[in-house]
């Protein structure tokens, strides 16, 4: 498509910050805004053009800050609102914009909407959450919330039930009502006055709820899924157009929209390349059940992905958005396992060439490619001990009612699986350096630090020229060098291979050639053996001809 529409964040690579396992700057064991700052030349020698901040907004923490109380206050823990402004002049100062994280799904009980709005049925705000009866002295239906347990809670009060597709500490809003879009609205406009960059909506395809609240297919504990009835529900389109015309289309911003369940047809729409909706959304099917891990029970399990099927689910979405809508990159986020850990190989031996070899893999796709903190310096899954050891509530959660109460999993299964895919083991503090609590805090961090931290940190790869740190920058580089990289068309390769995931860019003339192999063997290819054409990048200094070393990446350019 020589035709593509241009745009800055088409063009940009985006670094994920999860504010509280990123720096702390006053030793009590929690990252902070000043923190944030004070890493900007560490973010601005890397090379992204964008930070992506993990909600830092009022919040009791529940979820991390993905319970806001206040959408105009800052965390206590994180600072103050002087802080934030001093972080978003000083990141624009060295030329990297600030992307919010925008939780506008559901707030926390602590909000003063939720305060007022459980008061009483006649309330002002009643209609800003989802109340209903219940049914036959129970709740109004089977739905199970995504971090266990009914999705419904009961309010004595007003003798009513509460919809809450997460912890009951974060009630969904109710999008239907007006009132509602229009203090979302507001909220929204307020931050991009204050010259913020865009959005990143979190289970924003979660909106729009379908309005008979229908009982959802049971699934193996039980309860009901919820999802076919609260993604991508009958009205998260309009909803989304209403917030473009009344807020995103009167600034040049970033958005890309969470949107769990989604299809590529449902993708074509939120990422419509009319600009009338989102940016681009994240996709889940790569680093879900679709990609051949197997499960034990809901998202636990102990297996990894198979090659081929995590290949074949992303050259779907490469070439059935091809220009139509904009592909977002990512393998890890604060959500998943570490990605070196999960797609590629964490023995001491191949993780740094493994790591290499993905992130190749994946910032060599077309679309905006999102670094998760940590992922450049090739951070890798934690061991859990005891559930002691954990942090997040779905970990908490599942281990009460899968272990606890169903005894469906031993204990010894459920912690392997938390070794595998449990959340915390994205959220271990940011690993600096080789001091005590790995340069992250002075004092006790709120997560202990992953043991491995005396020799994966920031120092040490910035002293070795071959680290992922520098390999990652010059992948950045090549981004913004090459425009093939962010607007050739993609031609998968190979598709037959069980060890290699290869595939060809095209623009103007020119074409680039991408192999990687996702083993620790080597195995035959045959893609460069006539055109040697001009290296760009590789993890291996030398090559051995017509083969692909373990986990051996090459990118080559070469006219068409
Ligand atoms: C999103 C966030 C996740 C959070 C959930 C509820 O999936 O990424 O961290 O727990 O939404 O807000
Ligand atoms: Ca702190």
């Amino acid at each position: 498509m020589a035709n593509e529409q241009k745009a800055w964040w088409k063009e940009a690579v985006i670094y994920q910050i999860y504010p509280r396992s990123f720096q702390d700057s006053n030793g009590d064991g929690i990252g902070d805004l000043a923190g944030i700052t004070h890493r900007i030349p560490y973010l601005r020698k890397l090379g992204v053009n964008v930070i992506w901040l993990s909600p830092i907004y009022q919040s009791p923490n529940d979820d991390n800050g993905y319970d806001i109380s206040d959408y105009r206050a800052i965390m206590d823990d994180f600072g103050t609102m002087e802080d934030f402004d001093t972080l978003l002049k000083t990141a624009h100062e060295a030329g990297i914009k600030l992307v919010m994280d925008l939780v506008v799904n559901h707030t926390s009980d602590e909000h003063a909407w939720f305060v007022e709005s459980r008061k009483s049925r006649e309330n002002p705000y009643r209609d800003f959450y989802i109340w209903k009866d219940g049914r036959n002295g129970g709740a109004p239906n089977n739905w199970e919330s995504y971090f266990s347990g009914p999705a419904w809670q009961y309010d004595e009060a007003t003798d009513q039930y509460y919809l809450h597709c997460f912890s009951k500490k974060q009630p969904d809003l109710n999008w239907e009502n007006p009132k509602v879009r229009d203090a979302v609205f507001d909220m929204m406009t307020w931050w991009c006055e204050k010259g913020i960059d865009g959005f990143r909506m979190d289970v924003i395809s979660m909106i729009s709820k379908d309005q008979s609240f229908p009982d959802g297919p049971v699934k193996a504990d039980g309860y009901g899924d919820l999802s076919p009835h609260v993604c991508n529900g009958p009205r998260v389109h309009e909803y989304l157009q209403e917030m473009n015309r009344r807020v995103l289309s009167h600034y040049d911003l970033l958005t890309v929209g969470e949107a769990a369940g989604v299809t590529i047809d449902e993708a074509k729409k939120y990422a419509r390349s009319d600009g009338k909706e989102l940016g681009m959304v994240f996709q889940f099917e790569h680093v879900g059940p679709e990609n051949g891990k197997g499960s034990i029970i809901d998202k636990w399990t102990t297996g990894k992905p198979q090659m081929p099927k995590v290949r074949a689910i992303l050259n779907k979405w490469q070439r059935e958005l091809e220009g139509k809508a904009w592909n977002s990159l990512y393998l890890d986020n604060h959500d998943q396992p570490r990605c070196v850990s999960m797609f590629g190989n964490d023995s001491p031996k191949w993780r740094v060439l493994s790591a290499k070899m993905l992130a190749t893999c994946l910032h060599m796709q077309k679309g905006t490619p999102y670094i998760y903190q940590g992922e450049e310096l090739g951070m890798t899954n934690m061991k859990f001990h005891s559930l002691a050891d954990c942090q997040d509530l779905e970990e908490i959660n599942a281990w009460h009612q899968y272990v606890d109460e169903q005894k469906k999993v031993s204990a010894e299964t459920m912690l392997q699986c938390f070794d595998t895919v449990a959340r915390d083991n994205a959220r271990t503090p940011m690993q600096w350096d080789a001091s005590a609590s790995a340069g992250f805090t002075t004092g006790r961090p709120w997560l202990a630090v992953n043991p491995n931290y005396t020799e994966i940190n920031a120092e040490a790869a910035l002293k070795d020229p071959d680290s992922t740190f520098y390999y990652y920058q010059k992948l950045i580089r090549l981004r913004h060098a090459h425009p093939i990289i962010v607007y050739g068309t993609f031609e998968p390769l190979l598709e037959d291979s069980e060890t290699i995931y290869a595939f060809a860019r095209e623009l103007d003339g020119k074409r680039l050639t991408v192999a990687c192999n996702w083993t620790e063997h080597e195995v035959p290819c045959s893609l460069f053996d006539e055109n040697p054409g001009e290296e760009l990048i590789s993890n291996y200094p030398s090559h051995k001809a017509g083969i692909l070393q373990p986990y051996e990446a090459r990118v080559v350019l070469t006219d068409k």
